[in-house]
């Protein structure tokens, strides 16, 4: 008799309540032949032994024999007993190990978007994970009000199709907020309503670059933008950055699009000078580049006014403005926007139709409802002043149990970048995450040498008692050299 022994333990320990024991001896079986421990030949022990070894009856064993007979897995022949009649071709496993070496069936394109690794956001707003906005705070029942209003008044309507464009009321309510506070000279008709930026920026690239492009990063800068323009086969020339913004000298060859995040920069928060903003928009004119003015997080500047938006400078028609609820109401809720020139909406919203269509309706419904009836200023305003706060015992925090890390000056945003000595990241970072602490890394938001190391700290998301808690943590790690 041959079946291991191994299995027979795996067979006891794994019962499947409600399922007969015949079900549970066929499956066992299946599984056993499909992942080669039973090979092709193997020869099963009689009914009545694989019986008395499992603890099962006779008849249970015969039945799940004559069954896997019929199903073509075992053969039984007088005087030869029962056995395994097949072999399943196994997956063949990669010389390193994990991933199948071949057979994947990848394009050049999708195997270059796996290699990337993609760029996941954190699940949970756990200490110090960066870009998560405070939800606990979020009006849940101005929200519900809205929602179950709309499901009554046109909830038939919202259930259909939508206009891939966005919906008309949404777009409205967009481009009056971005008029009003972002200083975008925009009409609802430039709007195109996405589920992310993230899809902004994936759409982009799938319409404006062709493989080998060259595309201007900052750098350090967004991970996300990177990997969409990336995965096009674009070309990435990072840019550094300063107290002004993204340093760029009129010379270097010319991008097809230029990305860039001008009111916060990210991850280091620098605001883009006026002088450098003229000198982008007027460079993107004479080189017919595109300048993606990613302001993913302006709506919270806690010192002074933030500059309007780069779009409203431009009289080119070449920035292409990008902007996202995720941090201003809930990540979840799916709902990002951008402010197109006019002559790139026609072929825009027509790529829009070959992706998912359109975003969920009622949820832009009920967006456009939360703004235009002023719930969205006065939230923001509240979280505006939270955020500040948060930040400044961050800080304090920091300069008080932390003195070897040194926090970047910041006048916004949800998280803060700290620099670390050199040689420093990986082994606190590993430390930390050995207590339970996420510490994203700024080293790796970098493409090219030198980086900087050190950290990005979300606190829109931890109440100053959460943040101490964990600050404290950090400050008894043991530090390198
Ligand atoms: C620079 C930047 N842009 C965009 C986003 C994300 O927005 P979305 O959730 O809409 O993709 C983030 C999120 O952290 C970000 O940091």
């Amino acid at each position: 008799m041959t079946i291991p022994s191994l299995w027979l333990s795996l067979f006891r320990q794994t019962a499947a309540p409600g399922t007969s024991l015949r079900e549970q001896l066929c499956r066992a079986l299946r599984q056993a032949i499909a992942n080669g421990t039973l090979a092709q030949h193997t020869r099963l022990p009689a009914s009545r032994v694989l019986a008395a070894d499992l603890g099962l009856s006779r008849v249970t064993v015969e039945a799940a024999y004559a069954q896997l007979e019929t199903e073509g897995y075992l053969g039984r022949h007088v005087g030869q007993g029962t056995f395994v009649r097949i072999a399943i071709p196994r997956r063949e496993a990669s010389v390193q190990g994990g991933a199948p070496a071949i057979g994947l069936g990848l394009s050049r394109r999708g195997e270059q978007i796996r290699r990337g690794g993609g760029c996941q956001d954190p699940l949970r707003p756990q200490a110090f994970c960066a870009g998560s906005p405070e939800l606990r705070a979020f009006p849940a029942d101005t929200w519900r009000q809205l929602l179950n209003r709309r499901l009554r008044q046109d909830g038939e309507a919202l259930m259909r199709y939508g206009d891939p464009q966005g919906h008309p009321a949404l777009r409205r309510a967009i481009a009056h907020y971005l008029g009003q506070s972002r200083g975008v000279r925009c009409s609802a008709e430039q709007v195109l309503v996405l589920t992310s930026s993230q899809q902004a920026l994936q759409l982009l690239a799938t319409m404006l670059l062709d493989t080998g492009d060259t595309v201007w990063v900052e750098e350090p800068g967004y991970r996300g933008a990177k990997t969409a323009f990336a995965a096009a086969g674009a070309s990435l020339l990072p840019l550094p950055v300063d107290q002004d913004g993204l340093q760029f000298s009129p010379q270097s060859a010319a991008p097809r699009l230029i990305c860039l995040t001008p009111s916060h920069q990210y991850p280091l928060g620098a605001t883009l000078s006026l002088p450098r903003r003229l000198g982008l928009i007027d460079y993107a004119r004479q080189h017919g580049s595109w300048l993606v003015e990613d302001d993913y997080d302006s709506e919270f500047h806690y010192d002074g006014q933030p500059l309007p938006a780069m779009q409203g400078l431009d009289h080119q028609q070449r920035v292409i403005y990008l902007g996202t609820f995720s941090k201003v109401l809930f990540p979840s809720l799916r709902l990002a926007y951008l402010a197109l020139p006019p002559a790139l909406v026609e072929p825009m919203v027509t790529a829009r139709t070959v992706q998912d269509g359109h975003c969920a309706q009622l949820a832009q419904a009920v967006t456009a409802d939360f703004i235009e009836q002023g719930h969205f200023a006065a939230h923001l305003r509240q979280m505006r002043q939270l955020y500040r706060s948060r930040r400044d015992t961050l800080q304090t925090l920091l300069s008080t149990h932390l003195p070897w890390l040194s926090p970047q000056a910041t006048n916004g945003g949800l998280q803060l970048a700290a620099s670390l000595p050199t040689g420093w990241e990986l082994p606190l970072s590993r430390q930390a995450a050995a207590l339970g602490i996420a510490t994203p890394s700024l080293s790796s938001l970098y493409l090219g040498t030198p980086r900087q190391e050190g950290w990005l700290l979300g606190y829109a998301a931890l109440t100053p008692d959460e943040m101490a808690g964990a600050v404290k943590v950090l400050a008894g790690m043991k530090l390198p050299g």
